[in-house]
C-alpha cells in the first residue's frame, strides 16, 4: 500500500531540496529527521532531551540577566526553542518567533510529540508565532520586558556546534546588517531593554547603549538600555 504524504510533509520535502539539496528528509515516529549524507550526520528535533537543559536552568545566566520572574519575553529569533525553553523555565512567559518555515514546522512538529509532562507546562507558556520579527514588531500593541535576539553568529572561532546548530545553519539564512537594521529598528519601537546573544568574540553591536555584558565561555549577552 502506498502512503501518500501530507501538506506538511510535502512542502518539506519541496523547500528543503531547493534550499539545501544535501540534505534529506523522512518521517519517524519521534518526529522529522534530517540527514546530511556527505557527514553522516542524521537529526531529530526531540524536546523531552531538553530536560536536561531546563534542570540547570537556575545556574543559566539567563536567571542572572532577568532578576525577576513573570515577565514577558519576545525572543524573536526562535530557532529550535532552547532559549525559549530555558527562559519560560524559569517562570516567564515567551512569545516565539521563527522566521524560516522550515525550522518553523520542524519546531510544532516537536512541540506535537513531546512526552514529558514538564516540558509540556514549559512550551504551554511559549507562543509560537511564524514570520519576520519586525513585521510583529511594527504591528503589535502588547508590552514586553525584553525582547530577545540570537542571530546565528558571523564568526565561528569556537569547536564545530552541536548538531542542532549544524542543521540550524545550514537552513537558515543570516545577513549581519539585515540583524543590525532590525534590533536598531526594534530599539525605537519597543520601550524596553533588548538582549542580544552574540559569539564573544564578535562586537557587531557595539555602537548601541550597551548597559552590562554577561559572558560566558563562548558567548555574550549584551544588554541594552533603552529611552
Ligand atoms: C541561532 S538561531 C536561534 C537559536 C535559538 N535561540 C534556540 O535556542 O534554538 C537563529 C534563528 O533566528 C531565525 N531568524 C533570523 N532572523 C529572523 C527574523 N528576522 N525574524 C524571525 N526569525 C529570524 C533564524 O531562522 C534561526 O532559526
Amino acid at each position: 500500500m502506498q502512503i501518500y504524504n501530507n501538506a506538511g510533509d510535502n512542502f518539506l520535502e519541496l523547500s528543503l531540496k531547493e534550499k539545501c539539496p544535501d540534505i534529506n528528509i523522512s518521517k519517524k515516529k519521534e518526529g522529522y529527521q534530517l540527514e546530511y549524507k556527505k557527514r553522516n550526520m542524521k537529526f531529530i528535533l526531540i524536546l523531552d532531551e531538553y530536560q536536561d537543559i531546563v534542570k540547570q536552568s537556575k545556574l543559566h545566566i539567563f536567571n542572572r540577566i532577568f532578576k525577576k520572574t513573570n515577565l514577558n519575553i519576545l525572543d524573536c529569533t526562535g530557532g529550535f526553542a532552547r532559549d525559549a525553553c530555558i527562559i519560560s523555565s524559569l517562570g516567564n512567559k515567551v512569545t516565539l518567533i521563527e522566521a524560516n518555515p522550515i525550522v518553523s514546522l520542524l519546531l510544532r512538529d516537536a512541540i506535537y510529540k513531546v512526552q514529558s509532562s514538564k516540558i509540556k507546562r514549559i512550551f504551554d507558556n511559549i507562543s509560537i508565532k511564524f514570520g519576520n520579527c519586525i513585521d510583529f514588531i511594527r504591528n503589535t500593541n502588547k508590552n514586553y520586558d525584553y525582547v530577545y535576539f540570537d542571530f546565528m553568529f558571523n564568526i565561528n572561532k569556537s569547536a564545530l556546534p552541536n548538531k542542532r546548530d549544524q542543521f540550524l545553519r545550514k537552513i537558515t539564512d543570516n545577513d549581519i546588517q539585515t540583524n543590525r537594521n532590525i534590533v536598531k529598528e526594534t530599539i525605537e519601537r519597543m520601550n524596553c531593554k533588548v538582549i542580544i546573544k552574540e559569539h564573544i568574540k564578535s562586537n557587531d553591536y557595539e555602537d548601541l547603549n550597551i548597559i552590562n555584558t554577561y559572558k560566558e565561555k563562548v558567548v555574550k549577552y549584551n544588554l541594552i538600555g533603552n529611552g
